[in-house]
């Protein structure tokens, strides 16, 4: 157990660009591309956004863009963030000529309500590092501002790991960030829990649709 350690916004930021760019350098850390736990929780996203097209995208961490280049076939125009300078420039190179936009941001940097309105945000195995580096406020005013942002009728994917021995992913934080969801004011569409295993190692993946009620 560590001391609590004052919070210092511009340190969290320096904190997540040099720890996910280090991941990211030699190569993809999660094996995102090939993993089939990924590639199943990749088909299950799909089918839970699958039954209409979207215009204005958000995609928050999206790494080396495997996800977005399945949500390219159902969106446009897409605006997918990372942190890490490394994953952008190869989600850049994988998406050449697709409509999406790749910026590197650390989306606690993002202003939702100047970029938007949002038909769709998706944010998938991301909101735990969020919650890791920054005050349970931050993240809650985040998802705030996106809620204020997107359209009405429009949608929110979340998807995130539940790990059994891992403490940023533990039941209680994720559920958590996920009622934060409901709370700023989402309607919950539908919720699957995904169960599987990744390097020998059980995890439960939660995956929750919300709607924004019409205005
Ligand atoms: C586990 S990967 C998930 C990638 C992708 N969303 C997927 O589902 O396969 C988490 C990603 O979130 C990015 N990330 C973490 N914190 C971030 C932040 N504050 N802003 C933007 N991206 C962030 C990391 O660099 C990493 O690429």
């Amino acid at each position: 157990m560590t001391a609590p350690r004052p919070y210092d916004p511009l340190a969290a930021r320096a904190e997540a660009a040099s720890f996910f760019e280090d991941l990211w350098r030699d190569g993809d850390p999660w094996d995102l591309d090939r993993a089939p736990l990924d590639q199943e929780r990749y088909a299950r996203q799909l089918a839970m956004l699958g039954d209409r097209r979207y215009g204005r995208t958000l995609e928050v961490g999206c790494g080396a863009g495997a996800f977005t280049e399945r949500l390219v076939t159902i969106a446009d125009p897409v605006l997918a963030l990372d942190v890490a300078d490394p994953a952008i420039r190869r989600a850049e190179e994988r998406l050449a000529g697709a409509p999406v936009t790749f910026r590197l941001l650390d989306v606690m940097d993002l202003d939702p309500a100047e970029e938007g309105p949002w038909d769709l945000v998706v944010i998938a195995e991301t909101l735990y590092y969020l919650g890791w580096l920054h005050p349970m406020f931050d993240v809650a005013w985040l998802l705030h501002a996106l809620h204020e942002a997107t359209l009405g009728g429009g949608r929110l994917l979340l998807s995130d790991t539940i790990s059994h021995d891992h403490g940023i992913m533990s039941h209680w934080l994720v559920r958590t960030y996920h009622d934060l969801a409901r709370n700023v004011g989402y309607e919950l569409e539908q919720r699957q829990e995904l169960e599987g295993t990744k390097d020998g190692e059980p995890f439960t993946i939660l995956l929750e649709l919300f709607r924004k009620g019409a205005s």
